[in-house]
Parts: structure tokens; sequence; C-alpha cells
């Protein structure tokens, strides 16, 4: 993938709140479960969220860029852009970030944003994926790990992995189940897409191993 540091993909997760999604990564790369990549950035828009105390504990630099200091959303994001830069940043990768990134910001890292939806999509989309689907009564959800386009839980899918709702579920132990799959889910689509070749036809991600080739391919088309 695209930059990297002595042949390590450098990661930028970008989070707002709790941030277990982020301590999922940062512990799956000091495992070597994500391999060659290195944890380099917190980019964190709230001053007040456990994400950050998360990122102190790993070792992991933290930027935080509020959106409330900057005149214009162009700004805010030119600040962040600025710091990915200085660190080198390869792969973005959005964990509960509460924030959608303009086009423009999109285009500079084409094709090197993921997110993670908990909710099979393109069902239930938005803030409340997990809520919408057992309030729904559906039997079946899930995790979606995809590709960030200009529009809302939206661009290809790079990973799916189905959660079955039971009938004695609450919400709350919907959830529990949910996150435990986000957690085993995302580092895997992280180290697939550092380790493997991916191609993005249309709407589809098409995985093939790189060992399996003749000369090594690095980026992603
Ligand atoms: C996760 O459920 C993720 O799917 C969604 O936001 C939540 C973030 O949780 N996009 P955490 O901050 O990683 O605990």
């Amino acid at each position: 993938m695209g930059v990297c540091n002595e042949m390590k993909t450098n990661i930028a997760v970008f989070a707002s709140g709790r941030g277990s999604n982020f301590a999922a990564i940062a512990k799956a790369i000091k495992s070597g479960r994500i391999k060659k990549a290195n944890l380099a950035l917190l980019v964190c828009d709230n001053l007040n969220a456990p994400v950050i105390l998360k990122a102190k504990k790993f070792k992991v630099k933290v930027a935080l860029v509020r959106r409330d200091i900057f005149p214009t959303k162009n700004d805010f994001e030119d600040r962040i852009i600025r710091y990915l830069k200085e660190n080198k940043i390869g792969l973005i990768v959005l964990a509960g970030f509460m924030r959608l990134l303009s086009l423009g910001f999109i285009r500079v890292y084409k094709n090197r944003i993921i997110n993670i939806h908990p909710a099979l999509l393109p069902s239930f989309k938005g803030a409340e994926g997990i809520k919408d689907a057992f309030d729904y009564g559906v039997k079946i959800t899930g995790v979606t790990v995809h590709f960030v386009d200009g529009q809302m839980d939206h661009g290809p899918i790079i990973m799916q992995k189905e959660v079955k709702i039971e009938e004695k579920d609450t919400l709350e132990s919907l959830e529990v189940k949910i996150h435990k799959v986000e957690h085993k889910l995302y580092p895997e689509a992280i180290n697939s897409l550092i380790r493997e070749k991916l191609r993005i036809k249309g709407r589809r991600v098409i995985i093939s191993n790189r060992q399996s080739r003749k000369r090594p391919q690095s980026d992603l088309r």
C-alpha cells in the first residue's frame, strides 16, 4: 500500500468516542495479527473522548483537531491533511469518527480510507445501525468494512460478517455481540488490505493473494 516506513504502512485511526476498535487494532498490530503496519496516529475531534487515553496507553501520537476552532470545514480538513502528511500516513481507518469527510479530502486519499459499520450494508446506514436493525426485527445483522466514498456508509465492501439476533437478545446483548465481531473483523480487513492485492471493480472489491504473484504489486487500483 501507499506510503511505507521501513516497508510498513503507516496507519491513522480517526475516532471521536470510546475507541474500542482503536484498541483492537492497536493490539492486533502489537501481536502481529496485522503485519507490516505501524499505528502512527490517532486523529480525534473530541477533547473528552476516551479514545485519547487509549492512544496514550498504546503510546500512539494524538492529533486533536477540534472542528469548532476552524472557520470552515475546509480549514479543518486541511489541518488534518497536514498531520497525515507529516506522519506519512498510507491508510486511514475510520472507527467511530462522527464526521463526514468532504469529497476533496477523500480524493487526496483515494482508496486509502476505510470505515466499519455495525450492520450489514446497505441495510441500516447511519449512526444507529445496531438499534435500527434490532428495532426492525431482523434475524440476522452484522458488521461491514468498506471503502469510503462521498456518500455515507456507501463505498465498495471489503468484508462482512453476519451476527444472529436470537429471541433472548436485548439491544445491550446485541451491542456486545456486534462489537466482539468488529474487533476481529477490522484487524482482519486491515491486514488483508496491507498484505494482499485488492482491486476495486465497480462496487466489487476483489482480493487476490499477493504471494501467489510473480512480481510484488503494491498499489491499490
Ligand atoms: C463502532 O460500532 C463502529 O462500527 C461505528 O462506531 C462505533 C465505534 O465504537 N462506526 P468504538 O469507539 O470503536 O468503541
